[in-house]
């Protein structure tokens, strides 16, 4: 079998654990389903939230000089006139005559045939039309009219909720330059070759902060924000020998980028995309003023002169990062002949931290255990399971990457201890429920 069969094939193996466990399931799927989107499911949910609360905890609460803003989705029309994505937010498209399928021309080389899927574009023989440009906003209408007044965009991306609170935000916290706002939600794109599952979808999730800087410190904080946003990727345990940097040619930088730089991460389907660092400079809030007439610019006692803050970004994709940490804890052992697969998440971010498992069905053993259940559960998202061999019970947690699994056996009974079983290493430590909590409480907080 050759290695990119075996590469596809993992993405396959995930996709179904994804549907099997309760991670990600097709959207309208008794409908048939939709394509590019997706809905995260039981342990999905709870999954995403903790990413999400461990990004917002990293970017705004453990620090000073970063707020919070929760902005709308639909932004006044004109946002994007300014921002330049009316003009500029576009892909260059192709078609092929014969099978008439959609093809990004710089993502030419990944696509495949619409008739032949073994096949590259053309490789079946079909004819390539010239490329012409697609914009990939979303566009709706707002009330009750359906014409060119009332077109307005579902955003595709969530930082220009933040340019245009600027001013509102830096009033109302008082904060002084360099100071960051950042902001988690969704974003829309028309996308030509949405696929890979999750990877490149329609409508996605982002975690985005804008720090704003003097301009003639943009370099310094740059590199700062480059440097924070991969140790970010290493505390949350994602192998960093399938991280690297990218830096952006000039021919691959956005239409409001100085500088940019890629954190790409190795997926099956090669190396790609997972969060973009911008130095965005006074462009956004440039633009912004102008077309406002309001005064963006910033001063305090300590500059001569009101300057434009220079913006350094970084934008990270969530469910982008939920399909890396996926790909990345996914892992199959043999074991007595057996394959196992394990899903390695992280204990910050697993949707179960620990399952609650009495080791038979009898003496006293399940009683015991839901106690315990019900203790721990007011600290931490458990999972009680009484039905089965203890052995598949311990299979169906590690699938769902529950990290530790607690079995209430005999012993129990008689001197209040259980076994605490670590997922990756499998080993099995006696504790009290007491030294459980506490032990669970590092493992996930620390
Ligand atoms: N505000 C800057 C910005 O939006 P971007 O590089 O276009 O920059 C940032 O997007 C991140 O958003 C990407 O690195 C990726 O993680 C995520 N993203 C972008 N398009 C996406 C899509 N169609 N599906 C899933 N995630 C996407």
């Amino acid at each position: 079998m050759s290695s990119n069969k075996n590469k596809n094939n993992l993405m396959d193996k995930i996709v179904s654990l994804c549907k099997r466990r309760g991670f990600i399931f097709p959207s309208s799927e008794i409908y048939g389903g939709l394509t590019s989107c997706w809905d995260y499911g039981p342990l999905g949910a709870e999954l995403k939230r903790n990413l999400k609360d461990f990004w917002w905890k990293a970017m705004t609460r453990s620090r000073n000089d970063i707020e919070g803003l929760d902005a709308a989705i639909l932004m006044h029309p004109q946002v994007w006139h300014t921002s330049g994505h009316v003009a500029e937010f576009n892909d260059p498209m192709i078609d092929c005559k014969t099978c008439k399928a959609r093809f990004r021309e710089d993502k030419l080389e990944e696509s495949q045939c619409g008739r032949k899927p073994s096949k590259k574009p053309t490789e079946c023989g079909g004819e390539l039309t010239e490329a012409r440009q697609f914009n990939l906003m979303f566009k709706t209408f707002m009330g009750p009219v359906e014409d060119s007044s009332s077109v307005i965009y579902m955003r595709p991306e969530t930082a220009q909720g933040i340019y245009v609170n600027f001013l509102n935000v830096k009033n109302s916290s008082r904060q002084k330059i360099p100071f960051g706002i950042a902001q988690i939600g969704k974003a829309f794109r028309n996308e030509i070759t949405p696929g890979n599952f999750t990877f490149r979808t329609r409508e996605f999730e982002q975690m985005e902060m804008q720090f704003f800087v003097h301009p003639s410190e943009d370099e310094k904080w740059f590199e700062y924000w480059r440097e924070e946003r991969w140790k970010w990727y290493e505390e949350l345990g994602i192998n960093m020998a399938k991280l690297r940097w990218h830096e952006h040619g000039p021919d691959e930088l956005a239409h409001y980028a100085k500088s940019a730089y890629d954190v790409e991460y190795e997926y099956p389907f090669g190396w790609q995309e997972l969060e973009g660092v911008h130095n965005r400079t006074d462009f956004d809030l440039g633009r912004h003023m102008k077309a406002t007439k309001k005064d963006l610019r910033y001063q305090d006692d300590r500059y001569k002169e009101k300057f434009i803050p220079y913006i350094i970004e970084t934008s990270a994709g969530c469910d982008r990062t939920l399909l890396t940490l996926l790909v990345d804890g996914y892992d199959e052992v043999e074991i007595k002949g057996e394959i196992r697969v394990f899903m390695r998440l992280s204990a910050k971010v697993a949707p179960i931290k620990a399952a609650v498992l009495p080791l038979v069905k009898k003496e006293g053993m399940p009683e015991y255990a839901i106690k315990v259940h019900e203790e721990l559960k007011k600290k931490f998202k458990l999972f009680y399971d009484e039905s089965g061999a203890i052995g598949r019970r311990y299979a169906r947690m590690d699938e769902a990457g529950c990290p530790f699994c607690i079995t209430i056996d005999g012993d129990t009974l008689i001197d209040n201890t259980m076994t605490v079983r670590d997922r990756d290493s499998m080993e099995q430590t006696r504790m009290t429920v007491e030294e459980i909590e506490d032990f669970l409480d590092k493992k996930i907080n620390d």
